[in-house]
């Protein structure tokens, strides 16, 4: 049995916690707390809500309340939330006494071993406001990536940390005005002092993401060491224990991390074993994790390992698994797609396990993935559902009506093989945190028993030999006895219904990893079961979808629009290009439009396209003019293509689907049109244009385009009205990206 210190990041109690804290930091750790429960380990863990700092003095001046009242509000908001999805943790706060304490002692501890000093600084000041400006309360451009609105310690773009003065165009976000940088006295960490310890601390570390490893080598090595100011010019947060500095506070950043510290040191009190923290913080032999996003990286590999070093004799952390984000996505998360993603808006939709097996499932560990309500449902349905579910149903539920109780049987060898190659590589994998492909090794194992369940088909066996059929379901309990041990971590509340449905005693954190070999015991009774996951069926997504296939009507069809419908625009694909045999200027294509014959076409670019450009090409044919003759061949229909002349370029583009729909489909934009031959001054009376679509505008003016739509766009416009050119559904009609074709060009 081991000692295992599992530390959380802090959120902000700003805000109700929402899907990205918990597959970033929240729920990885909640994974890997029961793992290690399940193996026999001593877990202590701890963390809390982050109160003080200065997006919570700006968000509670908004609503009118004390900073105090609404990080508080919030504290019991996000613990309440986080309990309900069965993450379990010491849920403590900054603003507490031991806090106070515990950040207080480790200053002063830091100041007598001479790591902490006053220094003058340069400071934003805002004249019109009279006052110090805190970081959060300047913003600016951010002189590394070019991000504007930066907050003035730290890019959210590109992670650069910045001192006073190192933001571009600073601006006071409570006036407006352009802040001074003025001289004010702070204490300094003394960064500088650690650089080689650091060195040391982190160069041995092959087990760490790469990420983080990567990112606190380039802090160490490229920019070096450069000491902080640990104080800021406000009045909420911890006070600064030294006489005459009541008019400033300890930086946040500082004394958050030892949150995960003086939480440990507030849990021992609270159950009354006031020296349990040392077992952890004060032994060699107990490993420290911290689960964090990646945008809190060098506050854990850097500048709390220098913290702990320069107070001595408490342990630093074994591994920083930082997470990536989870892009909340797909465009626009809106109520109408799905709804609300903060944790207690979701909780009320939605099971724990639900939600934290789809996190598990796309979690952001070694790149960023992304949300939608879409892949919400498709995941659950199609894997938690079909496959685990329904394993695990199938099973009860024919065992305890064919049986009653656990069969008698021997192990099948490919049975025992199966749990065990899952269990092996579900070991290594939650062993170097590596969550999400942990839950695949579990997920096989329920595809495996599936395949075996099908395969066996006792439904019929039952029938034919109910002894033999007996032996099948022992093996099948076996499995479903596995994967309700390998799978607790992910889904506990399931599990354990499931593992009272095998009618053991006890709960699947008793019995441990060792059950997962192991079979319930024959002769035991079963108990009547029900299905522990259910089907999603989101009705926002439906509706959603609804919309999507509506066609986008404009309000009356007159001129370009009338005269649009009566073209009929298809998609095709050169099938050969040939030359005229008169004319040296021209080729004559055939086109595929999904007839029966090719469409042969005539067309005058043989001096931009070479052969070869434009055989197998994707293009679109007006495929209703009358029959045309040139130089003696005929032509039925004309390519489309752009050019830019009207604006002032010499680019021709031909045009082309952003999708691969079929040959043959009609491009009439979602409006009904009559498709009798037409004259080519017919087409020429509907003003069709290319553009890129700028702060979601084409041409500045306002357009509906579907979420996958390209760089560069085509539309038909007629005055403020502006519709897609496309097939009204996802398909738009594009160019080749580097046709080099200027904004504006007309399509003819
Ligand atoms: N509140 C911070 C954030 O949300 C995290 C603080 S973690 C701690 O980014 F280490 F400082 F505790
Ligand atoms: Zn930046």
């Amino acid at each position: 049995m081991s000692k295992i210190c599992i530390n959380i990041a802090w959120p902000y109690a700003n805000g109700p916690i929402h899907l990205g804290h918990v597959a970033g930091s929240l729920l990885p750790p909640d994974i890997f707390r029961r793992y290690n429960l399940l193996l026999g380990n001593e877990v202590l863990m701890v963390g809390g809500s982050d109160q003080h700092g200065t997006p919570i003095t700006i968000s509670a001046e908004k609503c009118g309340m004390t900073p105090e009242e609404y990080a508080d509000k919030y504290h019991e908001i996000n613990k309440k939330a986080i309990e309900d999805l069965n993450i379990h943790y010491f849920f403590n706060k900054t603003h507490c006494p031991t806090h106070f304490e515990v950040t207080q002692c480790i200053f002063n501890k830091l100041r007598e071993n001479g790591y902490v000093y006053v220094k003058e600084t340069d400071q934003y000041f805002c004249p019109k406001c009279d006052r110090f400006l805190p970081d959060r309360y300047v913003e600016g451009v951010c002189p590394k990536c070019g991000a504007e609105k930066t907050r003035s310690d730290q890019c959210d773009s590109c992670g650069t940390t910045f001192e006073p003065g190192d933001l571009k165009e600073p601006y006071c976000t409570l006036c407006g005005s352009t802040p001074e940088v003025r001289p004010s006295k702070h204490f300094f960490l003394k960064l500088s002092a650690f650089t080689d310890r650091l060195i040391d601390y982190v160069k041995d570390k092959d087990y760490w993401r790469s990420n983080v490893k990567t990112f606190t080598q380039n802090w160490l090595q490229d920019e070096g060491l450069t000491d902080r100011a640990i104080t800021r010019d406000m009045s909420w947060g911890v006070p600064i224990p030294v006489e005459g500095w009541d008019d400033k506070v300890i930086y946040v950043w500082f004394e958050a991390v030892i949150g995960y510290l003086s939480a440990s040191i507030e849990y021992s009190r609270q159950i009354g074993q006031p020296d349990y923290w040392k077992e952890f913080w004060k032994n060699p032999e107990c490993k420290h994790y911290y689960f964090i996003g990646k945008d809190n990286i060098p506050f854990h590999s850097i500048i709390w390992p220098a913290i702990l070093m320069g107070v001595g004799g408490l342990e630093l952390p074994y591994d920083i698994p930082a997470n990536e984000y989870l892009m909340i996505g797909g465009g626009k998360l809106s109520k109408s797609r799905g709804g609300a993603i903060d944790i207690p808006s979701v909780l009320q939709k939605y099971d724990a396990d639900v939600i934290r097996y789809y996190l598990s499932a796309v979690m952001p560990d070694t790149h960023d993935s992304e949300f939608t309500w879409e892949d919400f449902q498709t995941k659950v349905n199609t894997e938690l559902v079909a496959n685990l579910g329904n394993f695990f149903h199938r099973s009860l539920d024919f065992s305890k009506k064919n049986f009653g109780t656990v069969p008698a049987g021997e192990d099948d060898p490919e049975v025992t093989k199966a749990i065990e190659e899952a269990l092996a590589e579900y070991r290594a994998c939650l062993d170097r945190c590596d969550f999400k492909k942990g839950l695949k090794a579990v997920m096989n194992l329920s595809s495996f028993g599936n395949k075996y369940f099908n395969d066996a088909a006792p439904w019929k066996l039952v029938k034919e030999d109910k002894d033999a059929c007996g032996k099948v379901i022992y093996n099948v309990l076996r499995i479903v006895q596995a994967l309700a041990v390998l799978a607790w971590p992910y889904v506990p509340a399931a599990t354990e219904k499931v593992w009272g449905f095998l009618g053991n005693a006890g709960t699947v954190q008793d019995a441990g990893l060792d059950a997962a070999c192991k079979a319930p015991a024959v002769g035991q009774t079963l108990n009547d079961s029900v299905p522990v996951f259910k089907k999603l069926n989101i009705p926002e997504l439906k509706e959603a979808k609804k919309e999507k296939e509506q066609p986008q009507q404009p309000a009356n069809f007159t001129g370009p629009f009338a005269d649009f419908r009566k073209l009929d625009i298809r998609v095709g694909t050169i099938v050969s290009v040939e030359d005229h045999p008169e004319a040296e200027k021209l080729y004559v294509l055939k086109v595929n439009l999904g007839e029966e014959e090719p469409r042969q076409l005539v067309t005058n670019i043989k001096s931009i396209f070479p052969k070869d450009y434009m055989m197998g090409r994707r293009l679109l044919v007006i495929s209703n003019l009358k029959k045309a003759k040139f130089r003696g061949v005929e032509s039925f229909g004309m390519l489309m293509a752009a050019d830019d002349e009207g604006v002032g370029g010499d680019h021709l583009a031909l045009l082309k689907p952003n999708i691969d729909v079929p040959d043959g489909t009609k491009l009439n934009c979602g409006m009904e049109n009559s498709s009798s031959r037409i004259e080519l001054k017919q087409f020429e009376a509907v003003t069709i244009k290319v553009s890129s679509i700028k702060d979601g505008k084409f041409m500045g003016k306002d357009i509906k385009l579907p979420a996958n739509a390209p760089r560069m766009v085509t539309a038909i416009v007629d005055g403020d009205n502006v519709i897609p050119f496309g097939d009204g559904k996802d398909c738009v009609i594009t160019v080749d990206d580097d046709s080099g074709i200027l904004d504006g060009a007309d399509v003819r």
